[in-house]
């Protein structure tokens, strides 16, 4: 049965959601699915916004020809080619032989590198500011490059200020369904998947979003349509905004710490919750601690983005750095987190490296502050060195203010 719901006059949700899926990209867990949003426009002319992942292409089918209501699609504007929004592409050219496809030179790119069918017949290429009028409403494009991939483009419908805006404000988490931010506690229910959703997928193209910010300009739009989760309306639009704006420039939402750890039997967990205890009397709130062994990495990588200190400490492993913290190490340097007072804690029983190697990935990565000096276990945290970890505690605190 279809589930569309109608965000506009005669502008259709066509999408679904997906609770099956364990890993959105076979990568990042999902603990209450994704949507993959589609939208139809029925004007003069018909156009699909998008289409959807494979999985759900039954659901999106059914609501697809439920909002056509016989109709044909004139266009389809492909506002992403990564697979979750263009697997269906080739099923809609086949069902609408005379629907034109709307997308720039990458698009068609990666049109012919996915799918084995000739469909460049059908290609309407557009550039920046073009625009294409389907009767009393007219879609314009902005180009959006890596946002999250190189084609990436935003659709505005110019008479109802309405963005359609690809990756960019989506979020993991299927529909409960509403459809609208402001039908929901959108806070609750959405912030730190969409965090984890931008951070972890595109954060490291903060430049490239700011880019894009900055070519919306002041006047936001009405109403966003993003290609996961809800569509954004009223006070979501500007909160949203500024947390974009937080992440993709780098700076932390929030003074806090968070404190990650990897620990091979205890030891150096036992450390790493001394120190919280420590943080803790000094009176520092909302301290977020995680194990990285245990914890996926996607969850540590948003909470770093969200704070402005971070605490880190792992055991030194066949003189190297023991894996899990330093794959954590190494997908922060890959999604390009800076500006960060970090701290170490290194342990190790015979040769401890884990705080000098820690150190070493730290340098590597822009405008990581240390703060005090690196504390070095040898097996386990003596009572000798409390005065150190209290000094560390205070520095932490100092830093803060
Ligand atoms: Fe939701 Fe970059 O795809």
């Amino acid at each position: 049965m279809h589930s569309t719901q109608e965000i506009a006059p005669d502008i259709l949700s066509v999408g679904a959601s997906d609770r099956r899926l364990a890993l959105f990209e076979n990568l990042f867990p999902l603990e209450n699915g994704v949507t993959y949003n589609a939208y139809l426009i029925r004007d003069e002319k018909t156009a699909l916004i998008d289409t959807v992942d494979a999985s759900v292409s039954r659901q999106f089918f059914e609501n697809l020809e439920a909002a056509l209501a016989g109709r044909t699609p004139d266009y389809l504007v492909v506002n992403h080619m990564e697979p979750d929004h263009c697997a269906s592409i080739a099923e809609v050219c086949a069902r609408w032989p005379e629907v034109k496809i709307v997308g720039n030179k990458k698009t068609f790119t990666m049109i012919g590198q996915f799918f084995p069918v000739d469909l460049s017949s059908r290609f309407h290429e557009v550039k920046e500011g073009d625009t294409l009028p389907l009767g009393k409403r007219t879609l314009q494009f902005i180009m959006a490059p890596m946002v999250h991939w190189p084609e990436a483009m935003l659709t505005l419908e110019t008479s109802g200020n309405i963005l359609f805006s690809a990756d960019a404000f989506g979020t993991f988490g299927g529909f409960n369904g509403n459809i609208f931010s402001d039908e929901m506690d959108f806070e609750a229910l959405y912030l730190d998947e969409s965090r984890r959703y931008y951070t972890n997928i595109v954060g490291k193209y903060g430049p490239q979003v700011l880019a894009t910010l900055a070519k919306l300009g002041n006047a936001l739009p009405a109403l966003i349509c993003p290609l996961h989760g809800p569509v954004l309306r009223g006070s979501a639009i500007p909160f949203l905004v500024d947390k974009y704006t937080h992440w993709a420039s780098y700076q932390p939402e929030k003074r806090g710490i968070v404190l990650a750890y990897a620990s091979m039997y205890g030891n150096t967990e036992s450390a790493t919750h001394a120190l919280a205890a420590m943080l803790a009397a000094r009176g520092v709130k909302d301290l977020r601690l995680f194990d990285a062994s245990k914890t996926h990495y996607s969850y540590i990588i948003a909470e770093i983005f969200k704070y402005s200190h971070l605490v880190l400490a792992a055991p030194t492993y066949n003189m190297h750095l023991y894996n899990a913290m330093a794959a954590l190490l190494r997908d922060m340097a890959a999604l390009n987190i800076q500006n960060r007072k970090v701290a170490v804690i290194g342990n190790g029983t015979w040769a401890p490296a884990a705080h000098k190697l820690m150190l070493s990935m730290l340098g590597e990565m822009k405008n990581m502050e240390v703060v005090g000096e690196p504390l070095v276990i040898l097996s386990s945290l003596k009572e000798a060195q409390i005065p150190a970890m209290e000094t560390l505690a205070d520095k932490l605190v100092a830093s803060m203010v």
